[in-house]
């Protein structure tokens, strides 16, 4: 038995959700570029869920079950305002989410009726949940949904209790619709193989939660904003990338595991990244951004990925930096809960072998005499 570091090129199950194959990412065979111009959140999360694009009146369903479910237990809101105001804003999602299956009464039923109504419950909940922390950490009271909002524009009113504007909305819906789910990436590996075990799909989201924080994963996004700001301003960006790669660091937001000629999802953001900053009339973070993309591919070879431009997005878009990766995890729970469901179709327990390196032939020596 040999072992493959991190599993590269190891292929662990067939799924019928995305794939990427010559560097093209698709959702249920569906180009991202057809979808991020032209679909909306919704419609990509059906296309996930069910398999096919929704006609008109099958979209006005998702939409109201999703308006329909998106408060969250009293419950939980009580036991978010006992969080520290410092923790992580990632690690209070996870925690809230478990918190949310105590007060499902179907969380334990595997029916896979019961597992698709919870699959659009959290996708509803979920930006309710971190509007809520987000509040109550400063100091303010959190702010029901409204009903027949998107996903995209109730996070957005949630957060400030404003309607928000309608070209801050087609951003966030577009970044929603390009993180929605990628294969069998880490966070979505983490997931099934939780319910592999048949265990709950709430146990699931919050196994995916968990591997997403980690900034080689969903956290890089954060990451990324963190050296902009170290960066300060463009006539930095030479000097620090520079330093940085001469001390063998990684550049957050460049690099993948599967893509090597670039991630098809990084232009769209860019584009956004580039528009949002002309009408916000500052595109300082841009430019530094695209001059960080100069260094680090022609040095090192390496292209931005998704996270790269959602930083300035994002920040842009006037979101707190420790909220990006709550907002991937929103999009990416469509994903998530998509291949959850396929697991549970066409389950068996996930337990692959380790090869082992460690002694063959120790002996136990009791207590006494070691
Ligand atoms: N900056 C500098 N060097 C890098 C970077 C980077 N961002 N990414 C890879 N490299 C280098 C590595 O140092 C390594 O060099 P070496 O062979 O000289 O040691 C080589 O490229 C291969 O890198 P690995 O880390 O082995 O590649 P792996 O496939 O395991 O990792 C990963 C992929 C985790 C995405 C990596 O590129 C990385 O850490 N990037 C920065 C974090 C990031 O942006 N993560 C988000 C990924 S997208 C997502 O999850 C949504």
């Amino acid at each position: 038995m040999t072992a493959t570091k991190g599993l590269e090129g190891i292929v662990a199950t067939t799924s019928s959700i995305s794939s990427i194959i010559d560097g093209v990412l698709t959702y249920r065979g569906i180009n991202i570029d057809e979808l991020a111009e032209g679909a909306t959140f919704e419609e990509v999360a059906y296309l996930l869920w069910y398999g096919k694009l929704p006609t008109a009146s099958e979209l006005e369903e998702l939409k109201a079950k999703l308006s329909a479910s998106a408060a969250i237990p009293a419950e939980v809101i009580d036991a978010i305002r006992l969080y520290p105001q410092d923790a992580n804003s990632m690690a209070a999602l996870r925690t809230a989410v478990s918190a949310l299956a105590l007060y499902d009464p179907a969380a334990q039923d595997m029916s896979r009726e019961a597992n698709v109504d919870k699959a659009i419950r959290l996708q509803a909940q979920l930006p309710t949940v971190i509007a809520a922390f987000d509040r109550i950490r400063s100091g303010q009271e959190p702010i029901a949904p409204k009903a027949g909002l998107s996903v995209a524009a109730n996070f957005l009113y949630m957060l400030t209790g404003e309607t928000p504007d309608d070209v801050a909305v087609k951003a966030l819906d577009q970044a929603l619709v390009l993180h929605a789910d990628h294969e069998l990436n880490a966070s979505t590996f983490a997931g099934r193989v939780t319910v592999a075990t048949l265990s709950d799909i709430y146990s699931g989201v919050v196994s995916a939660i968990g591997a997403l924080k980690g900034p080689l994963h969903g956290g890089a996004n954060e990451a990324v904003m963190v050296m902009l700001e170290e960066i300060g301003s463009p006539d930095r960006v030479e000097s620090v990338i520079n330093e940085k790669l001469a001390n063998k660091e990684k550049i957050m937001g460049f690099g993948h595991r599967v893509y090597k000629n670039g991630d098809p999802r990084a232009k769209h953001l860019q584009k956004m990244s580039e528009e949002l900053g002309k009408l916000k009339g500052n595109l300082d973070l841009y430019r530094m951004s695209v001059q960080i993309e100069e260094i680090v591919t022609g040095q090192k070879g390496l292209k931005p990925n998704v996270d790269f431009y959602s930083a300035s997005v994002y920040t842009t878009l006037g979101i707190k930096r420790d909220l990006f990766t709550p907002i991937f995890a929103i999009s990416r729970l469509s994903g998530w809960t998509a291949h959850i469901l396929e697991q549970y179709d066409n389950n068996r327990l996930i337990r692959p072998r380790a090869e082992y390196t460690g002694p063959t032939s120790a002996k136990f020596i009791p207590i006494e005499q070691r």
